[in-house]
């Protein structure tokens, strides 16, 4: 914690170290795997699928076995061809709800355009949902129910503010730009449930730099990249960062690229008390969570109650 949200910062921002805090969450999550191992004789259960050959997917989906594996997880990949059907999908994803060795179900989106991935998410059962999306996790969320699954991103963004700013969250302003189903919508029940006071623009916002502007907190999750500008943020205010975006970078050499977010960092870190870089930031923290989620799911299984992993 470096700046108050609310004073003019004339120090450059804090770096939120999302690698340091997404470390921490994993150690808890190793020692309660531990526990639950000891006491209970149950390891945890992960089974990622994916669907088709996207490049994007299958190093996402590389790195949530790789480290449920470190874990000492019980973590089964299920690879299908692109031309897999939604019956033949939804028969895999039925097999793995009745696989008492799988405590959490991973559906890699996006999924081939011919599967309704409405009905995939839906056929997962919610105690298994990792990924928070199924309408049964998403009403416990927005109804603060306790036993929601909260999607991966948004849990970890929270996390992020709450070592940020601490006691401090309640009664701030915050704006989240982008109103997806995967990020924006559960930040923002998250944020509620904080008690904050929370603003969700999006694409047909009007003058949205100067809702940004309104915002002593400010996530952005809208997948373009630096659109969100310097003079856009209030003085003293933290910034998530939830975009990952590959852009060229001739100045690197021919071809090559490099990856921001959708905030332009080095503007916003002259105005913010506190910013998430790209990458380093959220990043971590969402394979963090998936690991935290599955966990959870194992503990909830045997009747135990989940220790906080934050
Ligand atoms: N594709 C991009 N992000 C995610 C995620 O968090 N979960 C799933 N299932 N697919 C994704």
């Amino acid at each position: 914690m470096v700046n108050g949200p609310l004073s003019s910062a004339e120090e450059p921002a804090e770096r939120i170290d999302g690698r340091a805090v997404a470390a921490r969450v994993v150690d808890r999550v190793a020692a309660a795997t531990q526990r639950l191992k000891t006491e209970a004789g149950v390891v945890p259960g992960l089974a990622v699928v994916l669907v088709g050959d996207d490049p994007a997917s299958q190093v996402y989906v590389g790195a949530k076995g790789k480290k449920a594996t470190e874990l000492g997880f019980h973590s089964v990949q299920h690879t299908l061809p692109t031309g897999t059907t939604e019956a033949e999908l939804l028969e895999l994803v039925g097999r793995l709800n009745d696989d008492l060795d799988i405590h959490g179900i991973l559906v890699q989106l996006p999924l081939p355009d011919l599967i309704d991935k409405n009905r995939v998410i839906e056929a997962i059962s919610p105690e298994k949902d990792v990924d928070g999306f199924h309408p049964i996790n998403v009403g416990r969320l927005a109804s603060g129910a306790g036993n929601a699954m909260v999607p991966c991103t948004p849990a970890g963004c929270l996390i992020l503010l709450r070592d940020t700013l601490g006691d401090r969250l309640a009664g701030l302003d915050a704006v989240v730009i982008g109103r997806s189903n995967l990020v924006g919508k559960p930040i923002a029940q998250l944020l509620l449930g904080e008690n904050c006071t929370v603003t969700i623009a999006h694409s047909r916002t009007r003058d949205l730099p100067s809702v940004v502007r309104s915002g002593d907190v400010v996530v952005a999750a809208v997948g373009r990249p630096e659109m969100i500008r310097g003079d856009w943020i209030k003085p003293g205010a933290t910034v998530i960062d939830v975009g990952v975006n590959r852009v060229p970078a001739p100045e690197r050499g021919a071809g090559k690229t490099r990856l921001v977010g959708d905030v332009a960092f080095a503007e916003a870190a002259r105005v913010a008390a506190a910013i998430t870089p790209v990458p380093g930031g959220v990043g971590p923290m969402t394979i963090a969570m998936l690991m935290a989620n599955t966990l959870t799911a194992a503990y909830r299984r045997v009747g135990r109650t989940p220790p906080d992993m934050s």
